[in-house]
């Protein structure tokens, strides 16, 4: 299941390596889930929502090791299509896929910034915690929509802060990702995914809910009883399972200052409702 190139790059990185990877490496070389914000009941959500037509093609922008393109081409019979940037997770994702017997998807290798499609070959154009990693958020958004069909749909799952996190928190979690983590709000990404052609269908607001200390480690179990982790010398699983879960406790900080938000703009959407009289949803029973 694992390809040559992860078991080569886990043979050749050292310990002290491995205490300075960033998270996405690290991603790529352990196999972790990875998954949208909310999990697979976010992609579900979504399709529900989406409902996209029979034939027309999908695609996710930031696959990563393929779960959300997979959990997709589980439910559809559309052709997926997940594109990464880095080409280690595209193999874990077309081994998990080829190993799940799901034969609707396929990965491609690209830059979200520069998508390698035609103008409108897409139904619907999927990304969840991916923009936030790219050095020009509006750049990458107007690719999204330069691929995606009339009447398609851009589903953005962006992750904001709620309350402001603690500079030194943010700072940690900024060399984590290794990439820039400015203290963005949710109007910032509704304003970054709006299009003058599109209208914003769907709004649903998420906030995280804290994991013990107990709960993270039993995911790092789940995620060290893959064998090529459990072959691997004691000192360097030891190292890399300290990574991981460092990460994971950064992560739930950060997160507890944080929500995500699953954001629907339908491109051309033939039927606007302009509606006077807002509502919002009851939450809780009785009323
Ligand atoms: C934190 S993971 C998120 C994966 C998944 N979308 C999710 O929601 O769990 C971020 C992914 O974005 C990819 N990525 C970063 N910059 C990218 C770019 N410019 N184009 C395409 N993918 C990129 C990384 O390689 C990584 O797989």
């Amino acid at each position: 299941m694992i390809s040559r190139p992860v078991l080569d790059a886990l043979n050749d990185i050292t310990v002290s390596e491995i205490r300075e990877l960033d998270f996405s490496r690290l991603v790529g070389l352990v196999n972790e889930p990875n998954m949208p914000s909310g999990g697979g009941r976010t992609v579900r959500r979504v399709l529900e929502l989406t409902r996209p037509r029979p034939g027309r093609r999908l695609l996710e922008v930031g696959s990563n090791t393929g779960y959300t393109s997979i959990e997709i081409a589980s439910w559809v019979d559309n052709p997926v299509v997940g594109l990464d940037i880095n080409p280690v997770s595209n193999e874990f994702a077309r081994k998990k896929a080829a190993a799940a017997g799901i034969d609707n998807v396929t990965f491609d290798l690209g830059d979200g910034r520069s998508l390698p499609y035609d103008n409108g070959e897409f139904e619907l154009v999927f990304c969840s915690n991916v923009t936030s990693f790219m050095d020009d958020h509006r750049r990458a958004a107007a690719e999204y929509y330069r691929v995606l069909a009339e009447r398609g749909v851009l589903a953005a799952v962006p992750i904001y802060y709620r309350t402001t996190p603690p500079e030194d928190l943010r700072r940690r979690v900024e060399k984590a990702i290794a990439a820039p983590l400015p203290v963005t709000s949710l109007d910032y990404w509704i304003d970054v995914f709006s299009h003058p052609e599109a209208t914003l269908i769907v709004e649903e607001p998420y906030e995280y809910v804290r994991q013990s200390a107990e709960r993270i480690e039993g995911y790092v179990d789940s995620v060290f009883r893959q064998p090529h982790l459990e072959q691997q010398p004691e000192e360097k699983r030891t190292a890399l399972r300290k990574r991981l879960t460092y990460f994971y406790e950064l992560f739930d900080e950060n997160l507890s200052y944080a929500g995500y938000s699953i954001l629907l703009f339908r491109r051309a959407h033939p039927n606007p409702e302009p509606v006077l009289h807002e509502s919002r949803r009851v939450v809780g029973a009785g009323s």
